[in-house]
């Protein structure tokens, strides 16, 4: 067993020595993994309820992804954007086939694919002769980390010694129409929202507001830009979250479970917007790389179908259960929000999520956070019911110890 320990301990103390000290990683170092579990240097089993924060869509190591993969290694790697290629065109068939969207355009992250939006955003008020420039983002919200992301973003945490931060970003608070309207001009741009906020903690949009949203922007011609980096392919148990609400964006953003844990992000609009976006407007050298859109085939093509896509809002009834009865027990949670197989609960104990992450994964479970306050959980999309079971089993150990 201390032989056991070290095997850990001595990678993860080689991390501290070579790696840049802006996260705090586990003490177990994860080497194998497949379909919601994973094992680490000693070979202790977990089980993922975490899901890479939203990003494995269809568990470690899926077979079927596999395939994808290696076929496409077999034939062809990289171009550059001097030359298309076949993986990145039907990914953005099936992505246009499938929404509101006519036009998709690709990159490696989250972050990525917002900065693509703001600046399709901006350009197409700029190519149609007016001065509207602003952002309206959102408290709470979270983009990504780049200057932009960290300026659409309001932490001040994310932003603290990193100005000068591009200007123009407005902030109005989540599910308050009144507060939209208040920083509403006509120099306002875009609105960009996350129809769930999940680092703010799984928090969800109310139908009304969105509606109040949509109408605000077709009013006043500005884009409504929506950030399904977290909340798409099938988190929500709709293929992407606006689907649940009745109502369309003009551009989306999406990433993390696209990829199914491929690096991979997409930003999608319609016609109208993406036309401005003329030859030499924005590029990147390995957005649409043939082999990340290859897996990204494959993840729509599973995660897509109605049966799929109907089973995630069964297991999600089954895990808040769960929860419920567990939270009941142990008096755990003051709130247990969810939206498809995301869930976030918020703790009795304020500011104690990183304590309860360790004890779970003592216990042999990994789930994620959200702030300081809320125990998060992403687990894939194909989880079976029985493995939400051990999850919630371990869970129950985490508590009681
Ligand atoms: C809603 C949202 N947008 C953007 C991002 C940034 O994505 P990435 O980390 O891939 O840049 C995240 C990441 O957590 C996210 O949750």
């Amino acid at each position: 067993m201390n032989n056991d320990i070290d095997k850990n301990k001595q990678l993860r103390d080689l991390y501290d020595e070579v790696m840049l000290p802006n996260y705090a990683p586990a003490n177990f170092i994860p080497v194998k993994a497949s379909g919601s579990y994973v094992w680490d240097k000693n070979n202790k089993k977990f089980i993922d309820l975490g899901g890479g924060i939203a990003v494995t869509s269809l568990g470690h190591s899926n077979p079927e992804l596999i395939s994808a993969l290696n076929e496409q290694s077999q034939k062809l790697w990289h171009l550059s954007n001097y030359i298309a290629n076949e993986p990145a065109i039907s990914l953005a068939k099936q992505l246009t086939d499938l929404t509101f969207a006519d036009k998709v355009y690709f990159s490696n992250s989250g972050s990525e694919a917002n900065e693509a939006a703001i600046k399709m955003a901006r350009r197409y008020h700029h190519e149609n002769r007016n001065d509207k420039n602003e952002i309206i983002a959102f408290n709470n919200s979270f983009h990504g980390r780049s200057l932009l992301n960290i300026s659409l973003g309001a932490s001040d945490n994310h932003r603290k010694g990193f100005g000068p931060l591009p200007k123009g970003i407005l902030h109005a608070n989540y599910n308050s129409l009144s507060s939209v309207k208040k920083l509403i001009s006509d120099k306002t741009a875009a609105i960009i929202i996350e129809p769930v906020q999940g680092e703010a903690g799984v928090v969800p949009a109310e139908q009304e507001f969105l509606l109040g949203i949509r109408d605000l922007c077709t009013q006043n011609g500005i884009i409504l830009i929506m950030d399904e980096v977290q909340s798409g392919i099938g988190r929500m148990g709709h293929l992407f979250g606006y689907m649940a609400f009745d109502i369309e964006p003009d551009i989306l953003t999406s990433a993390k479970g696209l990829g199914g844990g491929i690096p991979i992000g997409a930003t999608l609009t319609k016609d109208s917007i993406a036309s401005v976006m003329s030859i030499g407007s924005h590029g990147s050298t390995f957005g649409g790389n043939p082999m990340a859109c290859a897996v990204a085939n494959k993840v729509i093509e599973i995660v897509s179908t109605p049966s799929f896509l109907s089973k995630i809002k069964e297991k999600e009834a089954l895990l808040v259960n769960k929860l419920e009865s567990l939270s009941q027990k142990y008096q755990a949670f003051s709130s247990i929000r969810s939206s498809g197989l995301w869930v976030g609960c918020e703790l009795n104990n304020r500011g104690e999520v990183n304590k309860l992450l360790d004890r779970c994964y003592e216990h042999g479970l990994i789930a994620v956070s959200a702030g300081t306050s809320t125990l998060r959980f992403a687990p894939a999309l194909n989880i079976s019911e029985d493995e939400i079971s051990e999850g919630i089993e371990r869970l129950e150990k985490a508590l009681s110890s």
